[in-house]
């Protein structure tokens, strides 16, 4: 199953979605890092996004605040030949649709870094 790739600059946070390659990113005359999915030390349950499948639909939901200094600033569903995103602000739902497939669904979280949950 196709994953986002993610990179980040540790200098300037700088974050880059790499469509191929990107073996070896520089920004801020230093190498950028994969970002991995679920590794942060944070909850597990605000942070991973949860679906349910309605009308063919997927309706996505991250159980996390949405303030000012601390929000899901973004939900994704990457498929085999498709990659959205839904970008979100401090003060919304964070919520998301998307046509049901297969895929994974991805919440990025400002504070937290990057979630993923995989969609059957
Ligand atoms: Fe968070």
């Amino acid at each position: 199953m196709r994953e986002l790739k993610l990179k980040k600059c540790l200098e300037c946070n700088s974050l880059v979605n790499v469509m191929n390659n990107g073996e070896k990113l520089i920004c801020c005359g230093k190498e950028m890092v994969d970002v991995k999915a679920n590794s942060t030390d944070a909850a597990f349950e605000k942070h991973v996004p949860t679906y349910e499948i309605n009308n063919n639909k997927l309706e996505v939901s991250v159980n996390h605040v949405m303030e000012s200094d601390h929000y899901i600033e973004w939900i994704a569903f990457v498929t085999d030949n498709r990659e959205e995103f839904a970008y979100l602000e401090p003060g919304i739902d964070a919520k998301a649709e998307f046509k049901y497939n297969k895929g994974i669904l991805y919440a990025y979280c400002n504070k937290h870094g990057l979630w993923m949950q995989e969609v059957e």
